[in-house]
């Protein structure tokens, strides 16, 4: 479905994405790792149109990608959620996923039409779909379930989903990942998932990714990359046995 060819963004000197070459299946959960400031955002970004590639190229679906803008790429069917939650204030909960079904439809739709694709967007996600719900009564965990369900609601065939469940509980992460392996399992939605909690990550992914200071280090399954030494050495730390015996635990647990 994906394919990314020796991508890379410079910024001025500074390169943040470095000749990244990977491919995506349909259908698969592909998580993408690395230490803070390895180029995981700034790769969603070129994905989704918003920084133009220095050079390099990206396929999607057996069309090129790479220099279509943003809104293009959305219509393609390519949605991301943000790492920060930046949603319409004013508007209420549905009218912020409404907003989105009209943005992402390849082609016009009525008012009844986007409606329709938000009330969905918003019930895979567990949000009120009464239109009084505002934007203000939602804590941390809704406003990411916010961002997923403006991503949702464009009706993406792959969905990038950045960073979402920094400042959740237990519960509340648990819960999230059951959702996004949902999103695939019912509405067959690729999906690439950055986030650095790795115990509830490899949960729920098929494959890895791994960025270190632009560069793709390694990518495998989850348990050839959390063996990998140069991934321990750059991000796992002394958290790579208790992820590698939760790996483990997630391979035994799928088996039985
Ligand atoms: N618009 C920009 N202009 C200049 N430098 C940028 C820009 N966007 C990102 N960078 C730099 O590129 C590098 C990669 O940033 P990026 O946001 O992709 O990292 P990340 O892997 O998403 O990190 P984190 O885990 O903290 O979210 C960083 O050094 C960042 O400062
Ligand atoms: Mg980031």
């Amino acid at each position: 479905m994906l394919e990314v060819h020796e991508l890379t963004k410079k910024f001025g000197g500074f390169t943040a994405v470095n000749r990244i070459s990977f491919e995506v299946q349909r259908g698969e959960i592909v998580g993408l790792i690395g230490p803070n400031g390895s180029g995981k955002s700034t790769t969603f970004n070129l994905l989704a149109g918003m920084f133009e590639p220095t050079s390099g190229h990206v396929m999607f679906d057996g069309q090129p990608m790479s220099g279509l803008s943003s809104s293009h790429i959305c219509k393609q069917g390519v949605a991301r959620t943000f790492q920060i939650p930046r949603p319409f204030r004013k508007l209420s909960i549905l009218e912020n996923a409404t907003l989105a079904a009209y943005y992402g439809a390849s082609e016009p739709i009525t008012k009844g039409e986007a409606e329709r694709r938000a009330h969905d967007a918003l019930s895979l996600i567990d949000l009120p779909r009464d239109p009084a719900a505002r934007v203000d009564g939602l804590g941390a965990a809704g406003l990411k379930k916010l961002e997923m369900a403006r991503a949702l609601a464009t009706q993406p065939k792959l969905l990038l989903a950045d960073e979402s469940l920094g400042g959740l509980d237990e519960t509340e992460m648990a819960q999230a990942a059951q959702m996004l392996k949902r999103i695939r399992d019912e509405r067959g939605i690729t999906i690439i998932w950055v986030e650095h909690i790795m115990g509830v990550l490899m949960k729920v992914i098929d494959r890895c990714l791994v960025l270190d200071h632009g560069e793709l280090i390694a990518q495998g399954s989850p348990s050839e990359v959390t063996h990998d030494p140069r991934v321990i050495e750059v991000y796992l730390g002394t958290d790579a046995q208790s992820v590698q015996q939760q790996v483990a635990r997630n391979a035994s647990s799928q088996d039985t």
